[in-house]
């Protein structure tokens, strides 16, 4: 109702994440009109700072869309005064208290929704949980909160931090972010499958010979050791982000849109999926290297990170879903950092064509002549299906040949961050790009078993040169499986 206030405070307001992504979305939200009408945001956090500080700070991270400049320097200042901050200890009752009694100012005793963003590490969400949801619920309307990875480094702590989360909230109260699954094209993943008859037909191991999920940054940890080592690529990247992706794209036609009717599909495919084991993965870690007379420092020369750390920068897996229509196809992922490129993609490879009358024309090379549907996450989001093509003239060469729907020619304006999406669901209520408990532990029971062995046998990971593709181990691991890696030059 247009007369009910929207309150969302970002807990951690001096951290990197709110800085970078969550203030600036808010604004994009703001400048864009989708805020209620009535809101405020609050930073809280421990360093004591004004309402002034906080908004000099914020400033300097907004930014207005390509499209979109004009009044833009108005907007930025009718934001900055909505925006206030409140200092707090992370575990002080007393200070959420406080900051409840802030807060009863602004919703002036009207209906008041409170959302809370924990931008804050992970050790003291629940303590954070308690003093929020203690002191600072709405009296008359929804109290949420955001939160984001790492849920524990395994099933057992990511099911006690649900457990204890769960003393103080319901499971309706907790929005668990992947951002993978605000970007643009992960959320049209369901409207390319489902929304075009030629694809859904195709949609299983009847023609679908093997899915590439593939995540490659061109830049290694840079500061962030400390945080990624007690991690690696594996819960950083491939539990989360990409076996997302891959439950989206796998999972059976959903009743509805409805958010619990998806999560109920990809909670189903989760489940269906085989353990990973040690056999079907492969882990690397990048080194120093020099390139053009520059040098380029190892994972391990990161002064926050340990000395002969073992930590994963690189994984690939292959990932199988026990299900009558995905038994045998591989589902094979590529995670890693400081490798030579930086981009996101799906890659469904499909069946040689039977009886191919013109399997001469391609020697023995059938690879190469297969079809193939390229989803680029990004950069520079495209979709393009490879075919053959007759090269016109009067020969009779065949050329593999894209059609192609590149974003920023069809669709010139500025994709929205995958913030903006997940801020806007979780202020409607809209739960289907936030991970269910269930789903969640569906999730970690694929990796946990593997990530123990990792540890416990002190596996050592294959070095690979900074900015190189990446291990050979990835290779021979494809070949087992008889696929061979998409190439993310062959998409630029
Ligand atoms: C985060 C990881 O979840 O995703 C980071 O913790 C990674 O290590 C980042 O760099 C990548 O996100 P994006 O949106 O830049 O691809």
């Amino acid at each position: 109702l247009a007369e009910n206030r929207v309150s969302i405070t970002v807990v951690g307001a001096s951290g990197d994440l709110a800085k970078k992504k969550i203030f600036p979305a808010l604004f994009a939200l703001y400048y864009e009109d989708y805020l209620p009408q009535h809101f405020t945001v609050f930073g809280y956090a421990r360093s004591k700072l004004t309402d002034e500080e906080l908004r000099h700070t914020i400033s300097k991270t907004l930014t207005c869309r390509i499209d979109k400049r004009e009044n833009c320097s108005d907007k930025m200042e009718q934001f900055l005064q909505r925006c206030f901050y409140h200092s707090g200890q992370y575990g002080s009752e007393v200070d959420f208290c406080e900051l409840d009694n802030k807060l009863k100012e602004k919703e002036d005793g009207k209906i008041a929704n409170r959302l809370f963003y924990l931008s804050i590490p992970p050790n003291i969400f629940v303590d954070v949980v308690r003093g929020a949801s203690r002191s600072a619920s709405s009296p008359n309307g929804w109290t949420r909160f955001i939160v984001e990875k790492p849920f524990g480094r395994d099933s057992e702590s990511s099911s006690e931090l649900t457990r204890c989360l769960k003393m103080y909230l319901t499971e309706e109260q907790i929005f668990r972010i992947d951002h993978y699954l605000g970007k643009e094209l992960v959320e049209n993943l369901s409207v390319l499958r489902f929304a075009n008859l030629v694809f859904e037909p195709l949609w299983s191991r009847n023609y679908i010979r093997n899915v590439q999920l593939i995540f490659s940054e061109d830049f290694g940890t840079e500061g962030r050791g400390g945080y990624f080592d007690h991690y690696g690529i594996i819960r950083d990247i491939m539990q989360n982000h990409l076996l997302q992706i891959l439950a989206l794209f796998a999972m059976e036609t959903p009743v509805s849109l409805d958010g619990e009717d998806i999560r109920n599909e990809k909670v189903k495919v989760l489940r269906s999926m085989r353990v990973l084991k040690l056999d079907d993965v492969v882990v690397g870690q990048y080194k120093g290297h020099t390139k053009g007379g520059k040098s380029f420092p190892a994972y391990t020369d990161d002064t926050t990170v340990p000395k002969g750390s073992l930590t994963p920068t690189f994984a690939a897996a292959a990932l199988f879903i026990d299900n009558a229509r995905w038994d045998g196809v591989p589902f094979l992922m590529k995670a890693g950092k400081a490798l030579h490129r930086r981009g996101a993609e799906i890659r469904v490879q499909f069946r040689h064509v039977p009886g191919n009358l013109y399997k001469r024309k391609f020697g023995t090379d059938l690879d190469k002549a297969t079809n193939e549907l390229v989803i680029r996450v990004q950069p520079n989001e495209a979709i393009y299906l490879k075919i053959n093509n007759k090269v016109p003239g009067l020969s009779m060469r065949l050329d593999s040949s894209n059609l192609n729907l590149l974003y920023s020619e069809r669709y010139p304006r500025e994709i929205p961050d995958a913030y903006e999406r997940l801020l806007l669901d979780a202020i409607e209520g809209e739960r289907r790009l936030f991970i269910r408990s269930d789903e969640l532990d569906a999730a970690w029971a694929i990796f946990s078993p593997l990530l123990r062995e990792l540890e416990e046998k002190k596996v050592v990971p294959e070095l690979y040169p900074y900015g190189s593709r990446g291990p050979v181990g990835a290779h021979y691991l494809a070949a087992k499986y008889n696929v061979r890696w998409g190439d993310l030059i062959d998409s630029s």
